[in-house]
C-alpha cells in the first residue's frame, strides 16, 4: 500500500425527506445567501426545487437561482454563476441535481473567489486556494461528485472537456434521498450505473502490490451494484435498490477504494474526448471505452483480469486458460452493459470511426493511463476496438 492522505469531510444526510433540511444545513455551514444551481428542469417538474426553496425560506436563507445546466456542463453558465455570486454577495453555492449541476457549482465556487478566469484552474495555470462553500442535493446516482474532489467542465472556447481535482471540491454536505431518483429516465439510470462501475474499475486496475483490502472493497461494491442494477431498472419505485445504488455511487468515487494505490483513468480521459466531440452522455462513453481498454491491456496483468472475472462476474475458471477466463470476464461486463441499454460501439455512442485519429490526438498531455501508459497510437488502437460489436 502506498502512503496517502485522505480527508473526506462531507456531511451526508441520507434517506427520505432530507431535502427539507437544506435550509438548516446551509445555515450550519455558514451560508446566508445561496445560489441555487440546477439543470434543464427535472427538479422543477418534480417539485424538488420548490421544496428546497421552502426549506431555505424557513431558515431565512436568501437565494438566487441559476438553471439551465446541461449534461457535459459548459463554461458559459459557470461564468454567469460567478458573475451572479460577485454582484450579489453570494456566500454559499447550492447545486440541486446531478454531476453536471454539482460540477458547475464547484467551478462557480472556485471562480467567485478569484479575480482571473476560472478556466486557469482547469488548465493548470493556477491553483485553487480559496472557494465559496457548497453543499448539494443529489438527484442521480452516477458521477459521485457529491463526495468527490473532482469537477469536470467543457470550455466552449476550443471544446475542451477537462477535470480538476481539489480538496475545495468536497461538498460541505450532500443530501441523498433515494426517492429523488425515482423520476430518472431508465437511460440516465443506466449511464449512472456504468459510470459508478467505471470509477471503481479505474482504481481496481493497478500495478500497486499488496492492496488486498481495497481490492475486496472494490469487488464488494461492484457486486452490490450488479445485483441492485436490474432491480432498480425494472422498478423505478424500489427504494432499497435505488438506495444501494445511491450510496454505492458515492463510495465508488470518494476514493475510499482508491487510496494507497496507483489508479489508471485512461478510459475516462478517452471517454471525455468522445463526450466533448459528440455530446455523448458520460456513462455511455465509458460503456464503449472500458471494455475496449480492457481487451487492449488485458495481457499486461492477466492474473488481475482473472481475479476480476471470477470475483466480480462469477466466471468459472475450470477448463480455461487464464486468458480465456479474463476474456470471459470482459465479455460478461459487456453483456451487462448491453442488458441495461448502454451502447456497445463508438457508432452507437454517436461517434465516427473516421474521427479516431483526431480524438486520440486531443487526449490531454498527449498520453494517458497508469496501469498501462497509452500514447496517441495506442489510444487509436483502443478506439478502433470500440468500433467492434464483439
Ligand atoms: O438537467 P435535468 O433536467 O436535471 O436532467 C438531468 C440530465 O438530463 C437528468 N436527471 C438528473 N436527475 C434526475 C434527472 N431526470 C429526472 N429525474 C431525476 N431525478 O439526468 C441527466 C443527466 O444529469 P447529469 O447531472 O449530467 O448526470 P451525471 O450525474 O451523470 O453527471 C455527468 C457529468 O459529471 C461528470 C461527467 O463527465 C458529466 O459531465 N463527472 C463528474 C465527476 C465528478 N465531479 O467527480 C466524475 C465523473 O467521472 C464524471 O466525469
Ligand atoms: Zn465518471
Amino acid at each position: 500500500m502506498l502512503n496517502f492522505e485522505f480527508c473526506a469531510p462531507t456531511k451526508f444526510v441520507f434517506g427520505r425527506d432530507g431535502q427539507h433540511k437544506v435550509g438548516q444545513l446551509v445555515r450550519e455551514f455558514g451560508g446566508s445567501r445561496a445560489l441555487i444551481v440546477y439543470g434543464g428542469g427535472s427538479v422543477v417538474r418534480s417539485g424538488l426545487l420548490a421544496q428546497v426553496i421552502a426549506s431555505l425560506d424557513d431558515a431565512a436563507v436568501e437565494h438566487l437561482e441559476l438553471g439551465g445546466v446541461k449534461p457535459n456542463p459548459r463554461s458559459d453558465l459557470v461564468y454567469e454563476g460567478i458573475r451572479l455570486c460577485k454582484e450579489n454577495g453570494v456566500d454559499f453555492v447550492l447545486p440541486v441535481g446531478g454531476g453536471s449541476a454539482i460540477d458547475t457549482a464547484k467551478a462557480i465556487a472556485d471562480g467567485a473567489c478569484y479575480d482571473g478566469d476560472f478556466w486557469d484552474f482547469y488548465c493548470g495555470r493556477a491553483k485553487v486556494v480559496r472557494a465559496l462553500p457548497h453543499g448539494c442535493v443529489l438527484t442521480i446516482p452516477a458521477a459521485g461528485s457529491e463526495g468527490s474532489t473532482s469537477s469536470v467542465i467543457t470550455q466552449l472556447d476550443g471544446n475542451l472537456k477537462r477535470g480538476l481535482n481539489s480538496d475545495f471540491h468536497r461538498p460541505r454536505f450532500a443530501v441523498m434521498n433515494p426517492e429523488l431518483t425515482f423520476t430518472l429516465p431508465r437511460y440516465q439510470l443506466a449511464c449512472g450505473i456504468t459510470d459508478m462501475m467505471a470509477h471503481i474499475m479505474e482504481r481496481y486496475f493497478t500495478n500497486t502490490p499488496d492492496v488486498a483490502l481495497t481490492d475486496r472493497l472494490a469487488e464488494a461494491l461492484l457486486c452490490s451494484i450488479i445485483e441492485a442494477a436490474p432491480v432498480a431498472m425494472a422498478d423505478s419505485q424500489d427504494y432499497e435498490s435505488h438506495a444501494t445504488l445511491m450510496w454505492a455511487g458515492m463510495l465508488a468515487h470518494n476514493n475510499s477504494v482508491g487510496v494507497g494505490r496507483e489508479q489508471d483513468w485512461a478510459s475516462h480521459q478517452i471517454g471525455h474526448e468522445i463526450s466533448a466531440k459528440y455530446d455523448t452522455a458520460h456513462g455511455a462513453s465509458l460503456a464503449v471505452v472500458f471494455p475496449a481498454w480492457m481487451q487492449y491491456v488485458c495481457k499486461h496483468d492477466v492474473k488481475r483480469f482473472v481475479r476480476f472475472a471470477t470475483k466480480v462476474w462469477g466466471i468459472d475458471p475450470s477448463g480455461k486458460t487464464d486468458e480465456e477466463t479474463a476474456l470471459a470476464g470482459i465479455a460478461a461486463m459487456k453483456a451487462f452493459f448491453a442488458s441495461i441499454g448502454m451502447p456497445q460501439t463508438l457508432e452507437q455512442a454517436g461517434g465516427k470511426a473516421e474521427d479516431i485519429p483526431a480524438l486520440a490526438a486531443k487526449v490531454v498531455n498527449g498520453k494517458t493511463g497508469h496501469f498501462v501508459e497509452l500514447l496517441p497510437p495506442q489510444i487509436e488502437e483502443v478506439l478502433r476496438l470500440t468500433c467492434e460489436q464483439k
